[in-house]
């Protein structure tokens, strides 16, 4: 093994020791991103929820170990945790592994070095808790993690393709998730839907269906937790929650349709130009009010350091919960009906009195989540206007 001069940092309540490096890539010896320290916590607040909630000692897969910052974190600071299997294709990345095990003097922690969806190929039945964090898209470990999970288990999956997912780069997404991306001011949420439903649809094979518990899109990857339930009935019941979000790029109206295969309005029924489709995605909750709420709970119990940036996003997150799909932005809004926006709040009150849904969205500042339809958020716009 090279001798490589090493770094240590400290998150929560874990020690990592890893070789240093000039930039994060995943060309360093050892991967460590130090900003996906608010990823960590909030996955050490999620486990924990979900430890309480099944009341049983769990046993974790970090699946793409990297310095094992993750697993290693999961049994130090989590409690209620029994084995966790840390894996990682590089045995470099294996050789800090085992370092930082020793490093936090903690039992119960076992290294492999193995292709990931050959590990969980050969561990089926093994974990409560799979966690599938790796460089770029998750997509090609989904299929052995459906045939892997158990009923009643947590999926946590990171995607940092999030250019593909939002449809910056239309291809890759279709060849990465089956699905098509359409890069609107809510890009972020299809991008998210895109991949719950590509699991959805995946974990299907094997009867097992899921339920989100919590998802975010933050800075450059997006993040969700997942709990897979199994049967056939529940999984067909499922895909229910599998379709389209069509939008009209002229007037801004957006309509979602249920079905994988069900007919699609191709015309805009607000002004009769051509609707655009992104999808299959998944159209059900993406967030879980009692698990957010649980998780907000626990963040008394741990010593995280990214406390209020979870704080605030949690309470984002909550808001969401039963929300409509998609989101309005009123910037985007106002300027196509060429009048500068009015306050943010303004809108968003005039919209409630009006008897709407109206929620803000832990994807945009700007973005509101309503029942109303476009032409009546416009008049809201303009009204608002004409006060000033
Ligand atoms: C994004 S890093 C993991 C970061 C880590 N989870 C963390 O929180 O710091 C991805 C890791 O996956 C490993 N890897 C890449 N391809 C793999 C594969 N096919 N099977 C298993 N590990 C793989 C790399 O060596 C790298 O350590």
């Amino acid at each position: 093994m090279e001798e490589y001069k090493t770094n240590t940092i400290e998150e929560g309540l874990t020690k990592i020791e890893f070789p240093e490096f000039d930039k994060i890539s995943s060309d360093a010896p050892v991967f460590y991103n130090p900003n996906m320290e608010l990823n960590r916590d909030l996955s050490i607040l999620a486990i924990q929820v979900f430890q309480k909630e099944q009341d049983r000692e769990i046993n974790i897969c970090d699946l793409f170990g990297g310095s094992g910052i993750r697993g290693i974190r999961y049994k130090n600071e989590i409690d209620g945790i029994g084995k966790v299997s840390i894996n990682d294709i590089s045995e470099v990345a294996n050789h800090y592994e085992r370092h930082n095990i020793q490093l936090n003097n903690l039992n119960d922690i076992e290294v492999y070095q193995h292709d990931a969806s050959m590990f969980l190929r050969l561990k089926r039945g093994e974990f409560d808790v799979i966690d599938i964090d790796p460089f770029g898209t998750p997509s090609p470990f989904l299929d052995s993690a459906g045939y892997c999970a158990k009923r009643n288990s947590l999926l946590c999956v990171t995607a940092t393709d999030t250019s593909a997912l939002c449809g910056t780069y239309k291809e890759p997404c279709i060849r990465k998730y089956n699905a098509k991306p359409y890069k609107s001011e809510y890009c972020h949420e299809t991008g998210i839907r895109i991949l719950a439903g590509f699991v959805a649809l995946t974990l299907s094979k094997y009867a097992k269906c899921i339920e989100v518990k919590m998802s975010h899109s933050t800075e450059h990857y997006m993040r969700m937790y997942l709990e897979v339930k199994k049967g056939s009935k529940k999984t067909d019941e499922s895909l229910k929650n599998i379709g389209y979000i069509s939008h009209c790029k002229h007037c801004l109206h957006r309509q979602t349709s249920n079905g994988l295969a069900a007919p699609i309005e191709e015309v805009c029924p607000v002004c009769g130009e051509k609707l655009i489709h992104a999808g299959p995605l998944w159209l059900g909750n993406i967030q879980n009010n009692e698990f957010i709420t649980k998780m907000i709970d626990e963040t008394e119990n741990k010593k995280i350091n990214k406390e209020k940036e979870a704080l605030k996003l949690l309470n984002k997150c909550i808001v969401e919960s039963g929300a409509p799909a998609t989101f309005y932005d009123v910037h985007t809004i106002s300027k196509s009906l060429k009048v500068s926006a009015p306050k943010f709040d303004l809108i968003l009150d005039e919209l409630k009195k009006e008897g709407f849904v109206a929620k803000k969205t832990h994807f945009n500042p700007l973005g509101i989540k309503t029942n109303a339809d476009v032409e009546s958020i416009k008049n809201i716009i303009v009204k608002l206007q004409n006060k000033i």
